[in-house]
């Protein structure tokens, strides 16, 4: 299995150490950055990742940055993407089984490693159960194929 993973300047430590713990189980992981504790804009790694994920280079996401919160909503903006942010095991698990989330994303300043090693490893296990979740997932996905169009032409 490939993962890329990515993040900002705030999240740098805890990239790393993601990095790390999947490394550990026999993932391959690749890094699209940042790696310098210079500012940086997470819409960068955000957007990097997600398309790494939308065009099959790698089979997952992490995403990090202070909250996960902008870095998300960035990869969330890529068609095919469903990022999930957050801060609990239970709600990453259900994000696989419920909603296919391809991006699990989480907040280094909201966070302690051990939490997100949790979260990941969760995410990793579970298995989307499709049926009936499929429905709502390509409710999503429609939504995401007709905003170009106004209103006129969505009826
Ligand atoms: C950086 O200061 C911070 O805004 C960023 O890491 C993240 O929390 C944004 O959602």
């Amino acid at each position: 299995m490939r993962i890329a993973i990515g993040n900002d300047h705030v999240a740098i430590e805890m990239k790393n150490e993601i990095t790390a713990f999947l490394k550990e189980k026999g993932l391959e992981v690749i890094d699209v950055g940042t790696n310098n504790p210079e500012r940086f804009n997470y819409p960068i790694s955000g957007y990097k990742v997600a398309k790494m994920v939308t065009s099959g280079e790698v089979d997952a996401g992490v995403l990090i940055c202070g909250t996960g919160v902008g870095i998300s909503l960035a990869a969330n903006k890529v068609h095919g993407i469903r990022a999930c942010v957050c801060s609990d095991p239970y709600t990453a698990r259900l994000s696989k089984q419920h909603n296919n989330t391809n991006i699990i994303a989480f907040g280094a300043r909201v966070i302690g490693i051990e939490t997100a090693k949790m979260i990941v490893e969760e995410w990793l296990n579970a298995e989307y159960e499709g049926g009936r979740h499929q429905t709502r997932i390509d409710m999503i996905t429609e939504i995401e194929q007709t905003q170009h169009l106004t209103a006129a032409e969505e009826e």
